[in-house]
């Protein structure tokens, strides 16, 4: 990439918008932009802002307001089309979108720029986006993965994870990815991202997968990111993936995958903080929502916890997974995570903690409150992993610690069992508090509980002896 050479295009696209009244400057710069296209083949038409639509961060309502600084206004607004874009399902418009962002870059830092995709189908392979940039759907626009594997070029693995979570070495990148960017929205008005993931979980299935498969979206070290508006469906891995990011919104998103599709988590901050996720319909083949912080050995060196994260109004089902999943990888630690007002039917697990031994880090002050349940096979739980570890390097003495879970206003209909709360042996989880946890219709009522320790209030069933001890922690605002 040739930056100056961008640079230098972009003040004389400038002049041309500008000065075209003028006929002998028209003619000056015709001869500049003439003998300037031996550089640069196309000139594209620019659209200036003009009280078109462009969400505003004062759009952005409810409890995700102060998770967001205000975003510059984006004074150029383009569409795929202006630069051959082809939306017919058929033709690739992965060197269109790159193309198209490469020249939307330059105007990061004059007020920054906006991507329109109009209404078709518009298949591409994978392309990065750039700073104080907007990616906007029209209704009726659908994105489309590519099927070549190729289109998502192989890139390093994350550095809290030392691999590919699935396959060592190099991953997939996303089908539409970012790095070291701000002020970056995706959104529209409930266009579609179809990952066409297919493909993916059939490599996955019959073990001819060969590097890690790419999530939909992925933004790594990014800051003041708002995605809303959306649906994006069959994402080959994890939906959405912001990894040492910060100042995250996820809202009013429509999350779909087939429900046996393997590991097409929802969203997944990791390594974040300040993520906000409200009002959001989740469907998948796992959990909805998962909030991480790397793996073992490699999450623990890094030491880039997940914190400050709130889960709001998530509703859906993922037949054999949770609503709400902490960990299995956390080893950078997470804290300070409320989910709140959450609906989850048909599942696994309502919300789960995970973790295991060799992960190292911690959880804590985690708050849940207001979890209404319907068919959950077991609604609360926390287990150990299934030794899991990314390579023989894992360290038999990291043991995670987790403390400080409130748990309240639960509502459950029809679960086939009681909670299931399995702490670590030499480290058990402790301060775990619950009040007005509410289990109708169990098979079994009877708790399982070991190595935990907490309290709790108007909980039925019974709960386990280990939540009975009525000495409340000074963290447990209940009592
Ligand atoms: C984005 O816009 C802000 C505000 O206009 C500016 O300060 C910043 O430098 C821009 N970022 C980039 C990467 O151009
Ligand atoms: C996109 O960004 C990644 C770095 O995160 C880089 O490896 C890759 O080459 C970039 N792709 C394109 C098409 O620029
Ligand atoms: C969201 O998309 C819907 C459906 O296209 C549209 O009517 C609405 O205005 C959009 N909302 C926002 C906040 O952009
Ligand atoms: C967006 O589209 C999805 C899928 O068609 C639909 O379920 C959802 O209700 C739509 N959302 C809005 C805001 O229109
Ligand atoms: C595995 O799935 C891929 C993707 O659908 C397919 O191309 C390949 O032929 C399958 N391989 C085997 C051994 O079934
Ligand atoms: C905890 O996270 C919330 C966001 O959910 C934030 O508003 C609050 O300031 C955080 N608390 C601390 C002590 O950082
Ligand atoms: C713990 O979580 C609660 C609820 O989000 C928040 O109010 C409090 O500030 C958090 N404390 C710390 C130390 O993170
Ligand atoms: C509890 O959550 C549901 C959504 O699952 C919401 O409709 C309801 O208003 C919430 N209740 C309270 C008291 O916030
Ligand atoms: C108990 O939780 C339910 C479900 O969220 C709620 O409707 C009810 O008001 C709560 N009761 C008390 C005493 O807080
Ligand atoms: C719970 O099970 C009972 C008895 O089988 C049934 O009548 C009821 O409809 C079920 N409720 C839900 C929410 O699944
Ligand atoms: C805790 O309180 C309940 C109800 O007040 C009582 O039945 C129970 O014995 C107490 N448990 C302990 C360990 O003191």
């Amino acid at each position: 990439m040739d930056c100056g050479k961008q640079n230098h295009g972009s003040a004389i696209m400038g002049k041309v918008t500008r000065l075209s009244w003028s006929p002998l400057l028209l003619l000056i710069t015709l001869i500049l932009i003439l003998s300037f296209q031996i550089t640069t083949r196309t000139i594209y038409p620019i659209r200036l802002m003009s009280g078109l639509s462009e969400p505003e961060v004062s759009e952005v309502v409810g409890s995700c307001v102060g998770f967001l600084r205000e975003f510059p206004r984006r004074e150029v607004i383009m569409s795929i089309k202006d630069f051959g874009g082809v939306g017919d399902g058929k033709t690739s418009n992965t060197d269109t979108f790159r193309r198209a962002i490469l020249y939307m870059q330059r105007f990061g830092d004059k007020g920054g720029s906006q991507l329109n995709v109009p209404k078709g189908r518009w298949l591409t392979g994978s392309f990065n986006l750039t700073s104080n940039f907007t990616l906007f759907l029209e209704e009726g626009a659908v994105i489309l993965g590519s099927q070549d594997p190729k289109e998502w070029p192989i890139i390093e693995p994350l550095p809290s994870y030392g691999r590919g979570r699935e396959r060592l070495g190099g991953r997939h990148i996303s089908l539409i990815h970012g790095n070291g960017l701000s002020n970056v929205v995706i959104t529209g008005d409930n266009g579609t991202i179809d990952g066409q993931g297919k493909m993916w979980w059939e490599l996955w299935w019959n073990r001819t997968l060969v590097h890690t498969r790419g999530h939909l979206v992925e933004l790594m070290n990014s800051h003041n990111i708002l995605i809303s508006n959306l649906t994006f469906r069959n994402s080959p891995f994890w939906t959405i993936h912001p990894v040492y990011c910060s100042n995250v919104v996820v809202k009013d998103m429509t999350i779909l995958a087939p429900l046996n599709a393997p590991n097409t988590d929802g969203i997944d901050p990791d390594s974040s903080t300040n993520v906000c996720i409200e009002d959001c319909y989740i469907e998948s083949g796992d959990d909805l929502v998962a909030v991480k912080s790397g793996w073992d050995q490699y999450g623990i060196k890094m030491a880039h916890p997940s914190s400050n994260i709130l889960v709001k109004r998530v509703a859906g089902t993922t037949p054999t997974c949770s609503g709400v999943g902490i960990g299995s990888e956390m080893s950078g630690g997470i804290f300070n995570v409320t989910i709140e007002d959450l609906h989850v039917w048909d599942s696994a697990a309502g919300v789960r903690i995970k973790t295991d031994k060799g992960r190292g880090g911690y959880i804590s002050n985690i708050t849940i409150s207001n979890i209404t349940m319907e068919r959950v096979k077991i609604p609360i739980r926390f287990s150990r992993g299934s030794n899991d570890h990314p390579d023989e390097g894992w360290d038999r003495n990291a043991i995670p610690v987790v403390k400080g879970v409130s748990i309240s206003n639960i509502v459950s209909l029809n679960s086939t069992k009681a909670p299931v709360l399995q702490g670590i042996k030499d480290a058990p989880f402790g301060g775990i508090c619950m009040k007005n946890v509410t289990l109708i219709g169990l098979a079994s009522a009877s708790w399982h509980c070991e190595f935990i320790s907490g309290f709790a209030k108007d909980v039925f069933p019974m709960p386990c002896p280990q939540l009975q001890n009525n000495a409340s922690t000074s963290w447990c605002s209940y009592s």
